[in-house]
């Protein structure tokens, strides 16, 4: 979104592992309200790209920076989610929500010795919670423990337990890759659902909550849940020195609404395939990188764009 502020920044980063240069000189700029599907050639380095910006794994080479701060370690301005779920079996849907503001807002001194206020904000962290779990269509799970939670209520769970800490950016690394196409359609609308939030509140002057990378091996999942996909790899014709951002394109805005057309993305997953996936074709880093030129073009034809 041209108007909102710089949720992330990545500055000239480069990675190697031992002799093996992994990422070279990745640049990128997303604003808040965005989101970003991230794809790429399995091995490019799209999770070493994301252990960077949640301060896991700092870059060899370059920074980080989240709402203007530098990323020197985890912090709670970044928030994550992986493949397979990683909830505590022992608590319940809300309890495991409510988990991380309770590590993050109180010690086991203030626990133990200052009770009754641990006690009044151990409610407040629950009804918090609770609100985190209807965000993500989940109110009627909040007693549940994980066992008795589906695959996609489960990853429901743990998306409302990074949102609830308030990131200015939320990293979802293949989240939906372990489920069934139902499953995952539905989460993907949940994705389309926040998208139309962030379009109200840039509407109404406020900054939008929900700023994402999604990385997905789906070039459909790709282009229907993100407004802008950036690719990641090697095939350029640098691409002896590691991974660049090779593909940095807006995508098509669905409402959850919507019919899927597929006729909708049969183009864009051409022009993406070919760019980030074909080894054989070999171009310059920057021949589809224009998220911003595009942008401008598009403002200029007709007016402002809540991309
Ligand atoms: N800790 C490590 N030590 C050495 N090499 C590593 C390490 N982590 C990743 N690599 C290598 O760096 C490259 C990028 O790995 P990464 O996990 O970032 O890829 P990816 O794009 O996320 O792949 P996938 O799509 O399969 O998840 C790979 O060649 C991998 O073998
Ligand atoms: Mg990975």
């Amino acid at each position: 979104m041209a108007a909102n502020p710089t949720a992330l920044e990545i500055r000239d980063l480069s990675h190697w592992f031992g002799d093996f240069r992994v990422l070279n000189h990745i640049n990128l700029r997303i604003a808040a309200g965005q989101i970003v599907a991230l794809v790429g050639p399995s091995g490019c380095g799209k999770s070493t790209l994301l252990k960077a910006i949640l301060g896991t794994q700092p870059p060899s080479e370059g920074s980080v920076l989240v709402d203007g701060q530098e990323i020197l370690a985890p912090s709670r301005r970044v928030g994550i989610v992986f493949q397979h779920y990683s909830l505590f079996d022992f608590l319940t849907a809300e309890a495991n929500v409510a988990f991380g503001p309770k590590l993050d807002e109180t010690s086991v001194a203030f626990r133990t010795f200052q009770f009754p206020q641990w006690r009044k904000l151990r409610k407040q962290h629950m009804q918090e919670a609770r609100e985190f779990l209807e965000r993500v269509k989940l109110a009627e799970a909040c007693g549940k423990y994980p066992t008795e939670l589906s695959g996609g209520m489960r990853q429901r769970v743990a998306i409302a337990q990074a949102l609830i800490l308030k990131p200015k950016i939320l990293l979802l690394d293949e989240p939906f890759g372990a489920l069934d196409e139902a499953t995952r359609e539905r989460l993907q609308m949940m994705l389309l659902g926040f998208y139309q939030e962030n379009l109200l509140a840039t509407k109404e002057g406020r900054t939008p909550e929900y700023t994402i990378v999604i990385v997905t091996h789906e070039l459909n999942e790709a282009i229907y849940v993100a407004n802008r996909v950036i690719g990641l790899s090697r095939f350029h014709d640098d691409g002896d020195q590691g991974a660049m951002v090779v593909y940095d394109r807006p995508c098509p805005i669905f409402h959850p609404d919507d019919p899927k057309d597929l006729a909708d993305f049969v183009e864009q997953r051409e022009e993406l395939r070919r760019a980030v996936f074909d080894p054989s074709y070999i171009k310059h880093h920057s021949k589809y990188v224009s998220f911003w030129q595009d942008l401008e073009a598009a403002e200029a034809a007709v007016g402002p764009i809540e991309s």
